[in-house]
């Protein structure tokens, strides 16, 4: 199971939005795909209807006790699309850093479960809170390959070089060196502030950056507005053709999504 974990520690940059979208453009191109909600605020959940102020089990109680396989399915809930299920969060997550600060041995719990349901799916996008703890830690540990959205204006940039400074502390211990790729999003090319951000990005990050970018399209927000992917809600937007080309390049997906005429 190739596993794809989404994440920056600022918020509103589109992580979720990326993680459901990408999501989508897998499962059309026939891949069975796992969203994976690390956020305690649980808006990848929410999306598709599952609240997370009520929801048990949720991620949480993978960090209370060890699951067993049968468990851990009964742990997946469905999303509005066959064949692209949810493992979903709880606020109880919030919890957990506190629950575990100064204990080791808490790192893999996710990459022992993915490891367990990899025989289920093919492809996994771990939604990353915007804070680093326990969460993100067991997300920089499991995935195979990180994508960090940002967006195209001057402040997250700052925040991008945060990012950057926390995984290379968090992922020094990894056996393989991790593979990342920074995504810009929420791109305006109407405005100054986008288009000379992103041109900064480029310059300084060259080869470590997506050469695209995901444009401002309402419609990856009336898509989240009607609880489906993008990838069935408006296959042929700008943004969503901008998630395929993402895929493509980066994720390796020759075909990214099947043109809208294609069994929608
Ligand atoms: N390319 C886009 N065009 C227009 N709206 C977008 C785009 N990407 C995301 N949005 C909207 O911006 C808001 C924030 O996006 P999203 O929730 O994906 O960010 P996030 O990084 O997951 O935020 P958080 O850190 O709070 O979890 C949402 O309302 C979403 O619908
Ligand atoms: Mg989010």
């Amino acid at each position: 199971m190739q596993v794809i974990a989404i994440a920056n520690q600022k918020g509103g940059v589109g992580k979720t939005t990326s993680a459901v979208t990408l999501g989508g453009i897998a499962r059309r191109n026939g891949k069975r795909v796992l969203l994976v909600d690390l956020d305690p605020h649980g808006s990848l959940s929410a999306y598709f209807g599952l609240d997370p102020e009520t929801q048990s089990p949720s991620i949480y109680d993978l960090f209370q006790k060890p699951m067993g396989e049968m468990e851990l399915l009964q742990l997946v809930r469905p999303s509005a699309h066959e064949g692209m299920d949810i493992l979903p969060a709880s606020m109880s997550m919030v919890t957990l850093d506190r629950q575990f600060v100064g204990r080791g041995g808490m790192g893999l719990v996710l990459d022992k479960t993915l490891k367990m349901l990899a025989s289920e799916y093919d492809i996994a996008f771990l939604d990353c809170p915007p804070i680093l703890g326990v969460l993100m830690v067991n997300a920089l540990a499991a995935c195979s390959q990180l994508l960090i959205p940002v967006q195209t204006e001057f402040l997250a940039i700052k925040g991008l070089e945060r990012m950057l400074h926390t995984l290379e502390m968090v992922t020094r211990s990894r056996k393989t060196p991790l593979d990342f790729r920074i995504v810009p999003t929420l791109f305006d090319r109407r405005t100054k502030a986008s288009t000379t951000s992103l041109r900064m990005l480029r310059s300084r990050y060259q080869n470590l950056i997506w050469a695209g970018a995901v444009p401002v399209d309402t419609q990856l927000r009336d898509a989240s507005l009607a609880g489906q992917s993008a990838a069935w809600f408006a296959p042929t937007s700008r943004g969503t053709q901008a998630y395929c080309s993402l895929m493509r390049q980066v994720v390796d997906l020759p075909k990214a999504i099947p043109s809208a005429r294609e069994g929608l």
